[in-house]
């Protein structure tokens, strides 16, 4: 009963986004008549997958509008910034590109300005927003990124910055036009937000509580990607592997992927991330009995050190981390395994970090994304007294770079010889002759091509390595 009351408010919240899609439309469409040109939009995405296709909706929601894509920021009519708060450096960065903005706005007074996601979730951004930034128009959050019609709409018709952040999930929201990047490769998500509070982690208070999607919500999607020519999909979700535990028809991530496995015309799937806690063994048996399911997965450790993994509240230790990829490795023998570090974290000792070197040297990772450790107002983490110097974290980042380096370089290298399926994606930006696509590891791989290749899934021997690529060709 409370299930069809909620998605009776989410159809309700979509068509009323739909009439607002509409308004836009005949806008725009008399705006055009006016100029004799369309308007255009431009979205920044900075942050993770999640974000990226949080961005394809927006271009999605403006493409239905009538918007189209601008190539440039400087002469977009809409320029809308979809914004990461993981790290600080990343909140300089839009407010650094901001201040160019707001030049641009001055040269073309009519520009609409927008910002979202992650980073409006928090007060001091608001704060700061609210006080320095007056030219935005439009700021809105991670939890109602369906109302941009809505917003865009009253923004055109009201002067001064339209504020609509709210503070917890409501419905998910199906449904939402969406223009994918590439149509042989799409991002679907599987859960929204995250309730794991890593002690460092600002994730949990900007993208609320675990809420996931019904299956026949996902497959459906993926169904209607498949037909229009999608090989491989990507499930999101800042921990799949407990997709499902609060749906009110339970099912977990496994039996997700095993309904996902039958659809056909579909060739690969991919998920990320897996938290270590909730990897289990029937997900383990499910990628090595589908099919379908690649043998890759991205399982941060974070830390090596167990003592730091507890101040983290990681809720697994360095064994049981390193017994996981065992079940792992013994499972699938060719599975490639990628991970997420971050040094510095306060209280890390040098043992602490040599602990870290250890896993990646045990692991032999085939990439990994590191990370300097970056204080979050708001977690636990930033309290803790014992923050680690600057010169200290900037030594040990190094040294973690040179002993990473050389295990992917390995693994790339006993990638020789062999003969593999890859996934065209697309021209090598160094080089137009080259094109670039990856295996079902999740191996980049460069070989000699043509365009016409892009989106198909070929045959082909790799025959020499680089540290980050294997090189293939074509049989
Ligand atoms: N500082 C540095 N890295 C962080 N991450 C999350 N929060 C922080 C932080 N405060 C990293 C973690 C996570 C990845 C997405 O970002 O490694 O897995
Ligand atoms: Fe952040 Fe931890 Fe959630 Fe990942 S699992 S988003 S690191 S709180």
């Amino acid at each position: 009963m409370i299930e069809r009351e909620n998605s009776n408010i989410a159809t309700s919240e979509l068509e009323k986004q739909q009439q607002y899609m509409q308004k836009m439309k005949a806008y725009l469409s008399e705006w055009e008549q006016k100029t004799g040109r369309k308007q255009s939009y431009f979205v920044l995405t900075t942050g993770c997958q999640m974000n990226a296709h949080d961005s394809e909706k927006l271009a999605g929601m403006l493409e239905n509008m009538g918007y189209i894509a601008s190539l440039t920021e400087e002469n977009a009519d809409f320029v809308i910034y979809n914004t990461c708060c993981i790290r600080e450096n990343a909140e300089e960065k839009v407010y650094g590109r901001l201040g160019r903005l707001k030049y641009y706005k001055n040269k073309n007074k009519h520009m609409k300005i927008a910002i979202c996601g992650c980073m409006t979730q928090q007060d001091i951004v608001i704060e700061k927003l609210q006080k320095s930034y007056k030219f935005v128009d439009i700021v809105f959050g991670t939890f109602n990124l369906y109302k941009l019609p809505e917003l865009l709409y009253h923004s055109i018709k009201t002067e001064g910055t339209l504020f609509d952040i709210w503070k917890d999930a409501g419905e998910i929201v199906e449904d939402i036009p969406t223009v994918y990047k590439n149509a042989f490769q799409a991002s679907v998500n599987a859960t929204y937000g995250c309730e794991n509070f890593c002690a460092y982690c600002i994730v949990p208070y900007v993208r609320g509580k675990e809420r996931s999607r019904k299956p026949d919500d996902i497959i459906n999607e993926i169904q209607k990607l498949v037909n229009n020519g999608a090989k491989e999909i990507m499930l999101l979700g800042q921990n799949v592997n407990s997709y499902g535990k609060n749906l009110e028809a339970p099912i977990t991530f496994a039996q997700l992927l095993q309904k996902i496995n039958e659809i056909e015309g579909l060739q690969r799937i991919r998920f990320m991330t897996s938290h270590p806690k909730d990897l289990s063994d029937e997900l383990i048996e499910t990628m090595k009995n589908c099919k379908k399911v690649c043998n890759y997965i991205h399982l941060p450790i974070q830390s090596g050190s167990s003592e730091i993994l507890k101040h983290m509240n990681r809720r697994y230790t360095k064994q049981q981390y390193l017994e996981l990829v065992k079940k792992l490795k013994t499972a699938i023998p060719d599975i490639t395994i990628s991970t997420d570090i971050i040094v510095g974290f306060p209280g890390e000792t040098e043992q602490d970090f040599q602990e870290t070197l250890d896993v990646i040297r045990q692991v032999k990772y085939c990439t990994a994304f590191t990370f300097i450790y970056s204080k979050r107002t708001g977690t636990p983490a930033a309290k803790m007294e014992n923050q680690v110097p600057d010169e200290v974290v900037k030594d040990r980042f190094q040294r973690l770079l040179d002993v990473l380096n050389g295990v992917v370089e390995e693994v790339h290298k006993n990638q020789i010889g062999k003969t593999v399926e890859i996934l065209v994606e697309e021209v090598s930006k160094q080089n137009s002759n080259v094109l670039t696509g990856r295996t079902e590891s999740n191996i980049l791989v460069h070989f000699e091509g043509t365009k016409d290749l892009i989106g198909s899934i070929l045959p082909v021997k790799i025959v020499d390595s680089k540290t980050f690529y294997v090189i293939g060709e074509r049989i």
